[in-house]
């Protein structure tokens, strides 16, 4: 079991799978992108599969979330969902993807045994899409939406991050096209991620903004469904349903002004091979060396469990003295 001091327990794995992205979302990545990671310091597929396979089978991983960068840059994706779906027990299995190139990859991926796909898509205009991802390419995105869902990768849920003076009009527009696809939204609050360093807080746009501008659209009756770890505090637009005839749902993860830090279920893997506590952890607890230098099962496992017991109680956004990660988002996975 992966415990922390405060009593927290992780049982939700992401892992991400390149540091790489094929977009630039300019909360995230600059329009050069950044130093990526050297080839030899990422984790081989067969190492990526190993360590999933301490996590699920000594340490109490129930699911697991592949991520990047941008996870379908991997070429062995599908290989490596295959590996996770024959543990026994077998895991959950989702991605957090942009889903460029997902249209062609969809159905291998269900094949392999993905279960549930969130896509990233912050506006359903063109130009604003290219303006914000500084690429052309949201027909590429919807595409791929569109085949996910296909595919069986349900529910699909969208991902999206509202910037002031950007696309903050567009949270009842996105709301419309999901409903209309039978897809799941979340809006997330910008968080102080970027390579960049950019992040204000003023210049956030809250949770209670945004859903004062979605309840100016629709009526938000609070879904009755428990919300346990996940991250997003989520309501039902009455008269809605998703893909599957259950009830459609729009979300916000208000990581910032309504942190979720205390039901926390998180450990992560970044690609390199590196363990963190926490998306804001300051410390890293290498796993690729003692991989690469022979140790066992359990030795791992022991190296994983001490890494989550210093786990901080909250992210510190707010605190004074607060420095964000030294990498950035698409460095320690989404
Ligand atoms: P499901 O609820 O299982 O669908 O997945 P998820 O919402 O956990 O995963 P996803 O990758 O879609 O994450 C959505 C957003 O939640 C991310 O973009 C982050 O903004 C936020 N998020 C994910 N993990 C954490 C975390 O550990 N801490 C905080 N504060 N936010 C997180
Ligand atoms: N704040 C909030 N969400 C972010 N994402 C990327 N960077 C940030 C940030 N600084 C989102 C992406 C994607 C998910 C993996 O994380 O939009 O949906
Ligand atoms: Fe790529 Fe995701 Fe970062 Fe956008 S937010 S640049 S899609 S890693």
């Amino acid at each position: 079991m992966l415990l922390d001091r405060t009593g927290r327990v992780a049982r939700d794995l992401r892992v991400s799978l390149t540091d790489r992205c094929n977009l630039r979302c300019a909360y995230c990545l600059p329009a050069e992108g950044t130093a990526w990671l050297p080839a030899p310091t990422l984790l081989t597929d067969a190492e990526v599969g190993r360590l999933v396979r301490v996590a699920v089978t000594r340490l109490g991983v129930t699911g697991v979330r592949f991520t990047g960068g941008e996870p379908l840059l991997r070429p062995g994706l599908v290989d490596i969902v295959a590996a996770a779906a024959a543990l026994t027990p077998r895991p959950r299995l989702s991605l957090t993807t942009n889903a460029l190139g997902l249209a062609a990859r969809a159905a291998d991926l269900r094949a392999a045994g993905l279960d549930r796909v969130n896509v990233s898509l912050d506006t359903l205009d063109p130009d604003r899409f290219a303006a914000l991802t500084r690429r052309r390419r949201l027909d590429d995105t919807l595409a791929g939406l569109a085949a996910a869902a296909a595919a069986g990768l349900a529910p699909v849920k969208i991902n999206s991050v509202l910037l002031r003076g950007v696309n903050e009009d567009e949270a009842p527009a996105l709301l419309r096209f999901a409903l209309d696809h039978g897809y799941h939204l979340r809006f997330i609050e910008q968080m102080p991620l970027d390579a960049g360093h950019t992040w204000r807080r003023a210049q956030m746009v809250t949770a209670d903004e945004i859903l004062d501008r979605l309840r100016a659209h629709v009526p938000l009756v609070p879904d009755p469904a428990a919300r346990g770890a996940a991250p997003a505090e989520r309501w039902q637009v009455p008269g809605y349903r998703d893909a599957a005839g259950a009830p459609a749902t729009v979300g916000v993860i208000g990581s910032v002004t309504r942190p979720f830090c205390a039901a926390c279920d998180r450990t992560r893997l970044t690609a390199d091979g590196q363990v963190r506590s926490c998306l804001f952890a300051r410390t890293e607890t290498d796993l690729r060396g003692p991989l690469r230098a022979g140790a066992d099962d359990e030795a791992l496992a022991a190296a994983w469990r001490a890494a989550m017991w210093p786990k901080a109680p909250g992210h510190g956004i707010d605190d004074a003295g607060f420095a964000p990660p030294d990498r950035p988002m698409s460095a320690i996975g989404g």
